[in-house]
């Protein structure tokens, strides 16, 4: 999808379909109170095309909503879609990141190949914010997942032109919109990566993708395997991987930006199983294709990588996936197993299926090896995360007010929604070891927690976030503004916690 930014007047503008954004003005709480929708342009020309339709009650400006008109009076345009942000009060950059999505994929099964989309004219909504949103809802909503499908039909939207209102300040618009598209490419560059079934993306093969985008991005990166998982006395990384003929893959990537010699070392760490069966603790078979997303932490940060590396930060940033994928086989890990990992601790296995903080436990203590000062982990860890959050917001933990209260500044920015669970010694308890120093799984309730305090067992005292994406990484049913499949869910907030550092 080519995308450009425009400062052409809205009703000279040349397009198959112009899309103009309407917020209802309604503040009464009354239920029988009607909605007083209003469109967020002061182009004259447009609000007369549209005056009829909004006066009619039959757009109501709701999230998402939309109507459509042909031949509007007095454009250029073919046709005038509306796109509703919801309450004009409540209505904020994120909102517009929707509506753009919205309108790309609007066309889409209708053919139209090409839309300019008038960025909002409102006192609430900052028009930089709204210029990189637009970009990354266009360029997000783009995407369909159906990559294997034969009679694939390509629905992509060839050309997206955000238009800018009159007295924008050109520079800082461009500038945010070119950003909003590296940051969705990027995000869909993680989406790409989840969506590969487990055969078509084997550790080995995220191993070669990652390299591949580094090269492109001008990133270092290594990939090992089995033999430096060894050397490094990965117990815990390795044992999960023992039970599969796929061997495992350490990717490493830096970035380390000219003139930047000290301050802070972010360590970005990634669960990057690209199968989990559940091991010999084998999961039961419905649902179970799902697993294939199982490395949607890993390929988030390879996502935020990316963007790192095209909006150059002034911060070093490292970033460890550790892929595997988790089979049940005569070599497999067992339950009652003890594994000692990098770090020394030994773990009792109670449940092979409790994989994920295994191999992360290892690449937290490797990043902190490599001189992370500050570590961030992604991984679908847990179902229980679902239970207790639902598929609303993300699960987050910390041991360090300070470095969470970056993170959930940075999600103002990313509009992505994550909530954080409370760690404590009374369930540390619950994941002591009789054996040995601690066991990988903590009993039935809790379950997102004691796994957090799994993991904060290796971040040790390094400041640390851990967000546990499982029930989000992966959207079950299609929305108007994002295709169902991989979401690609916390690209954005962590490429913003990073930027906060620079
Ligand atoms: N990959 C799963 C978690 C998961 C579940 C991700 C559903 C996405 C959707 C993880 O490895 C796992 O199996 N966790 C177990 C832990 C349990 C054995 C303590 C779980 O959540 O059931
Ligand atoms: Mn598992
Ligand atoms: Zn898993």
């Amino acid at each position: 999808m080519k995308t450009d930014l425009s400062f052409a007047h809205l009703a000279e503008t040349d397009t198959e379909l112009l899309v103009v954004l309407a917020a209802d003005t309604q503040t009464s709480k009354e239920k029988a109170a009607k909605p007083e929708p209003v469109l967020l342009s002061s182009d004259e020309i447009v609000k007369a095309a549209a005056a009829a339709v909004l006066a009619s009650g039959e757009f109501k400006a709701g999230a998402n909503e939309t109507l459509l008109l042909h031949a509007p009076a007095g454009l250029k345009a073919k046709r005038l879609l509306l796109v509703g942000l919801g309450k004009l009060a409540k209505a904020t950059p994120h909102a517009v990141r929707l509506a753009s999505g919205t309108a790309v994929r609007f066309c889409k099964p209708r053919g139209i190949r090409a839309l300019a989309f008038a960025l909002p004219q409102a006192e609430t909504l900052p028009p930089v914010a709204c210029a990189r949103a637009a970009a990354e809802g266009a360029v997000v909503g783009d995407v369909d997942t159906d990559t294997y499908r034969s009679d694939r039909k390509d629905l992509s939207v060839h050309s997206f032109t955000a238009v800018a209102p009159g007295n924008a300040d050109q520079a800082a618009l461009k500038a945010a919109f070119a950003e909003g598209v590296i940051v969705a490419d990027s995000q869909n560059f993680a989406r790409s990566l989840v969506n590969e079934p487990g055969n078509k993306l084997t550790p080995t093969i995220m191993g070669q993708r990652a390299a591949a985008m580094a090269k492109e991005v001008g990133l270092a990166c290594e990939v090992h395997s089995t033999k430096k998982l060894h050397e490094l006395k990965m117990g815990a990384f390795w044992s999960v991987s023992q039970g599969s003929e796929e061997p495992p893959a350490l990717i490493v990537l830096r970035y380390e930006p000219k003139g930047v010699k000290d301050g802070p070392i972010l360590g970005l760490v990634g669960k990057g199983i690209t199968f989990d069966t559940g091991g010999i603790s084998i999961k039961p078979s419905e649902n179970m294709e799902k697993m294939k997303y199982d490395m949607a932490g890993g390929a988030a940060m390879l996502g935020a990588m990316r963007a790192i590396a095209l909006l150059k930060p002034k911060v070093r940033v490292i970033a460890i996936v550790c892929a595997a994928e988790n089979m049940p086989d005569g070599k497999a890990y067992k339950p009652g197993d003890v594994v000692t990992a990098m770090s020394g601790k030994t773990i009792e296995i109670i449940n092979t299926d409790a994989e994920g903080r295994l191999v992360l436990a290892d690449g937290l203590c490797y990043a902190k090896q490599l001189g992370a000062t500050h570590l961030i982990n992604a991984a679908t860890l847990t179902g229980a995360v679902a239970v207790a959050l639902g598929q609303v917001n993300a699960g987050a933990f910390s041991n360090d007010d300070p470095t969470f209260e970056k993170f959930n500044a940075a999600l103002a920015t990313s509009g992505e929604k994550f909530w954080r669970l409370p760690l404590g010694e009374e369930y540390a308890e619950l994941i002591k070891s009789d054996i040995g120093d601690i066991k990988n799984t903590g009993g039935r309730y809790g379950g997102s927690i004691t796994a957090a305090e799994f993991l904060k067992v290796f971040a040790e005292d390094t400041p640390w976030i851990h967000l546990d994406i499982a029930a989000l990484a992966w959207i079950d049913d299609a929305r108007p503004y994002i295709a169902k499949g991989p979401s690609g869910i916390a690209v954005r907030s962590i490429l913003e916690w990073v930027r906060s550092y620079q």
